[in-house]
């Protein structure tokens, strides 16, 4: 039986970074970016090109780096919005601008403050405008699983007339179950009369934990794009997750009509990259993804995988990419195997100082370390990624903590060529170099999140620590990964320190109406 194409649109980069403090740097979304291309994502929603200068920045170096993906930018349905989705995009292969306007009677009396008609017309426009920038345009009603069937199918209609070429049914807030949502697409798409005109799809909130169901119920209802992140990361609960929708379709072949042409054994990678970038852990019993979840604890289920794997494995943890990024660095490895390694890990190391630089840090780490797995070197690259120069940086630290003796730590920290240097008694170590910080960097933020996990197995391990900080309702994320503990606390301290002090301030696509 031929199957339709079920399109990945991944929004890691947008709905995922509207999580509190994943806020991500450009270099940090590029390197996103082009695991996903390599992967073979179908459309990557880039940003939300409005919303600072810096996400207008990171949409267009995606935009220019990324070839074989489509790229897109979130917009308001108002033509300021689309014009900097159309400018940020100008540059790509291939670009889609995404525009949206809610369609409840909740958001538009409350939110909007505007009469149904009023809705429409502002869709008609905002369409029509944005075909003048790219022919892809897609269109979405927020808060669809809320609004009423009438008017959703007016409001659509008239979007595919003005030019949409995707329809959007988002479940903006996780209320959808998957019986109902399923019957509400299938229902649009027999009553819409220009439905055949546009691809329908669906992007769910997991506020229910129903995300992914209602995700899937959609596409046996018709959808033919859905809408998901690495890890499910998104606002609230997040969004569906793309490695378990693409593994149940794949999985499951024998009962969805559709395929994604999705290289899945880059999705371990994948999800490993946005935990570190992000500093969101992957639960260990996360499908797919979690450190668990091809593990046989069980006696008789570990005897049973020996005898014939399919005994209790519907997937092989090669095909989703365990395993196979094991290939492990010495402190012998040479350049061409350093590179050969980033290259598979697609970290881009064109730029003949940048990977000098971070050769020299591999041979530290090496050093320390008596092998360096793939997660080591992502951490590194952070790492390096991490390091303002025009911020706080670590000079040293001596730490001290003994049975019966409070914990004290000195700390000396570089800004602009000078040096600052305090100590600190503390609650434990990690405390006190964090008191030791403060009494120079004075950030007035409060502590919300510190969380070590060990990057790769064994007492050599690196920590990779994250700091979540917060001032004046700005959340930041910080990240660091030492041999050291402490070193790793302290660099994910400055680095979230540094995040704040750069006042990276951004508008919210969804707070402030049209
Ligand atoms: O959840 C939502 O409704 C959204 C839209 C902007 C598509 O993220
Ligand atoms: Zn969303």
């Amino acid at each position: 039986m031929s199957k339709d194409k079920l399109v990945i649109f991944d929004t890691t980069l947008r709905d995922g970074e509207q999580s509190p403090g994943a806020s991500m740097t450009k270099e940090e979304k590029i390197r996103i970016a082009t695991m996903l291309e390599k992967m073979r994502v179908d459309v990557i929603e880039a940003g939300f090109a409005i919303a600072s200068p810096g996400d207008f920045e990171a949409v267009k170096a995606v935009a220019e780096t990324v070839k074989d993906s489509r790229i897109c930018s979130l917009s308001r349905a108002n033509r300021k919005d689309i014009e900097r989705a159309g400018e940020a995009l100008k540059n790509a292969n291939a670009s889609r601008i995404h525009t949206f306007i809610a369609t409840s009677p909740i958001h538009m009396k409350h939110k909007l403050r505007m009469e149904p008609d009023a809705v429409v017309e502002r869709a008609v426009d905002a369409v029509r405008y944005a075909r003048n920038f790219t022919d892809d345009v897609e269109f979405s009603c927020e808060d669809a699983s809320r609004t009423e069937f009438d008017f959703m199918c007016r409001v659509i209609e008239q979007a595919i007339k003005a030019g949409a070429t995707t329809i959007n049914i988002p479940d903006t807030v996780g209320y959808g179950e998957p019986g109902e949502y399923g019957r509400v697409i299938g229902d649009l798409i027999r009553n819409i009369p220009n439905a055949d005109k546009a691809i329908f799809s669906v992007h769910c909130h997991n506020d229910l934990g129903l995300a992914v169901a209602n995700s899937l119920s959609a596409v046996m209802n018709g959808a033919r794009q859905v809408e998901c992140t690495i890890n499910g990361l998104g606002e609230r609960a997040g969004n569906c997750s793309l490695e378990e929708v693409v593994m149940a379709v794949r999985t499951r072949h024998d009962l969805f009509p559709v395929e994604t042409t999705i290289q899945t054994e880059h999705i371990v990678p994948a999800s490993r990259l946005v935990s570190s970038i992000t500093g969101f852990p992957v639960q260990p019993n996360k499908a797919i993804v979690g450190a668990n979840a091809f593990a046989h604890e069980a006696g008789i289920h570990q005897d049973g995988v020996l005898k014939h794997r399919e005994t209790y494995e519907i997937m092989r943890a090669q095909d989703v990419g365990w395993g196979d990024n094991r290939l492990v660095l010495g402190k012998h490895s040479g350049r061409a195997a350093f590179k050969a390694r980033l290259d598979a890990l697609a970290i881009s190391t064109d730029d003949a100082d940048e990977l000098n630089a971070l050769f020299d840090r591999f041979k530290v780490l090496a050093d320390k370390k008596h092998e360096v797995f793939d997660e080591d070197l992502q951490a590194l690259v952070s790492d390096a990624q991490e390091t303002d120069e025009s911020g706080y940086q670590l000079e040293s630290i001596e730490s001290s903590s003994a049975t019966g003796r409070k914990p004290t730590a000195s700390i000396t920290l570089l800004q602009d060529g000078s040096e600052l240097s305090a100590e600190s008694e503390g609650d434990g170590p990690v405390d006190a170099a964090f008191k030791a910080i403060e009494s120079v960097v004075h950030s007035g933020a409060e502590l919300k999140l510190y969380s070590v996990n060990a990057i790769t197995k064994g007492t050599d391990s690196q920590g990779e620590v994250t700091v979540r900080l917060e001032r004046d309702g700005v959340i930041v994320n910080g990240q660091g990964a030492d041999t050291d503990i402490i070193v790793a606390s302290v660099k994910a301290y400055l680095d979230a320190v540094n995040t704040l002090n750069a006042g990276l301030l951004r508008a919210h696509p969804q707070k402030d109406g049209v």
